[in-house]
Parts: structure tokens; C-alpha cells; sequence
């Protein structure tokens, strides 16, 4: 089993931010495999969830990407359950949804909400720091590294119990998912500095023959479609 997944921040190197006009603090707003919806508006987070507010505050101070291990911190000391930031957390019809509570050029912060089943795909972090909290339910991450030939291999994963942080950049290549059984929820809040625009997404190779396809029995229909969802849709992957 790898270490807790915290401590994997070097550097932070100074990015230009995403231009992202006007601020959006204080709506709630979500999206499921880049499928946009509005979700309701929320007038001021700071009176809707007032516990996110020492969050939010430092936050709206940022002037360039925060460092990971400051994000880290901050969700490591939060005190906040699932019924805090209930009015920003819905499903989505199809794989998880993104709820956005606050932003800023610099800053995203989000609750995120899993079914059974949802995934995220393989993806990195590039440019970006990225911490997420478990508020409710059980979470597993997947970590993978790169191998010479280009492909990348599974190097161990967590479950993640509720007040577990994760923290991920630049080239920290993982997959979450809620690996919990049907009907059992899973609510994560991920701050990411600044606002994540595209990542890269990988899979496990990039051609296998028909030959090949066709020697194998039986497919794990669930596994596949963890990466048809997202595709199927051509919108870009925004990955927690
Ligand atoms: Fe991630």
C-alpha cells in the first residue's frame, strides 16, 4: 500500500491563469462529463455553507496557483459532513457530477458527487494543484506511473474513508472512483488552483489487433464503461 497521498508536491511552477470572466463565486453550477446544467444558484456561499467560508476566504486571496501542500492543509483541518454542503451536491444521470460552489481565475472549489460505479478517467494534473476530501462515503484512488514504452502501469490504490485528503499535480497520473456497492453514495469537495480546463487522459494501450479482441471470452462490461461515457459524448474530459 503507497503512503497517504499528500505529500507529492515539489514545486509550483507559476502558470498563467485560464481567463475565467466574470467570477463565478457563489453559484452552483454542475456538470457530468462536460455535459453543462445549471443547477441553482447559491446568492453567497459564505451564508450557504458557512463552514466552507476560512476556505473560500483564502481562496479569493489567491493571486497565483496555490501550493498544493497549503491546499492540503486547509481540507486536513475542515470540519465539514455531507448535510454542510448538501444544497451543492446533485447527481448527475450519467457518471459523476461536478458541482462548482465558488471560483476565480485562480481557484475552482467543488463538491463532487459519485454513484456506485462512477469513475473518472485515467488522467494527470498537468498545471494544476488539485486536494479533495472525503465528506461522505468511501472512495478508492488508483495511481499509475509512465513506463519507458509510453504505456502506464498501476502502482497501487487507497481506499479513502471519510475525512481522507487527496492531493495530486502536474504529472501525478490517477483514476477515482466509488467502488462502493449499488446505492451506496459517495461526496467529495476538491478545491484545484487555478480552475481546471483539459488534462490528459491515458489508457492502459492504444491498439489491440481484432485478433486479439476476438481470443478473449468474455469482457468486463463495467470497465468499459467507465471510458465510453466520457467519450460519447466528444466534450472534453474534466477529471476531479
Ligand atoms: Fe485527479
Amino acid at each position: 500500500m503507497p503512503p497517504p497521498n499528500t505529500d507529492r508536491s515539489a514545486s509550483t511552477p507559476t502558470l498563467t491563469p485560464p481567463a475565467i470572466t466574470p467570477s463565478t463565486a457563489g453559484s452552483c453550477e454542475g456538470d457530468s462529463f462536460g455535459t453543462s446544467s445549471r443547477a441553482g444558484l447559491v446568492p453567497n456561499p459564505h451564508i450557504a455553507f458557512p463552514k466552507l467560508t476560512p476556505l473560500i476566504q483564502y481562496l479569493d486571496s489567491l493571486r497565483a496557483r496555490a501550493d498544493l501542500s497549503k491546499l492540503s492543509s486547509l481540507l486536513q483541518s475542515l470540519d465539514v459532513t455531507g448535510s454542510d454542503i448538501a444544497g451543492c451536491c446533485q447527481f448527475g444521470v450519467k457518471g459523476y457530477r461536478r458541482n462548482t460552489i465558488a471560483r476565480s481565475d485562480w481557484y475552482e472549489l467543488l463538491a463532487l458527487c459519485w454513484r456506485s460505479a462512477d469513475c473518472t478517467p485515467i488522467h494527470d494534473h498537468q498545471g494544476v494543484s488539485c486536494a479533495f476530501k472525503i465528506i461522505q462515503g468511501v472512495g478508492t484512488e488508483i495511481r499509475f506511473s509512465q513506463t519507458p514504452s509510453g504505456l502506464i502501469r498501476p502502482v497501487g490504490f487507497i481506499e479513502m474513508n471519510p475525512g481522507y485528503v487527496c492531493a495530486a499535480e502536474d504529472a501525478d497520473i490517477h483514476q477515482v472512483c466509488n467502488m462502493q456497492a449499488a446505492g451506496t453514495d459517495l461526496v467529495t469537495l476538491h478545491m484545484y488552483s487555478p480552475p481546471i480546463i483539459a488534462m490528459n487522459t491515458y489508457a492502459f494501450a492504444n491498439f489491440i489487433s481484432p485478433d486479439a479482441v476476438a481470443s478473449y471470452i468474455h469482457t468486463v462490461p463495467a470497465f468499459q464503461s467507465s471510458f465510453e461515457a466520457p467519450s460519447a459524448t466528444g466534450t472534453p474530459d474534466l477529471p476531479c
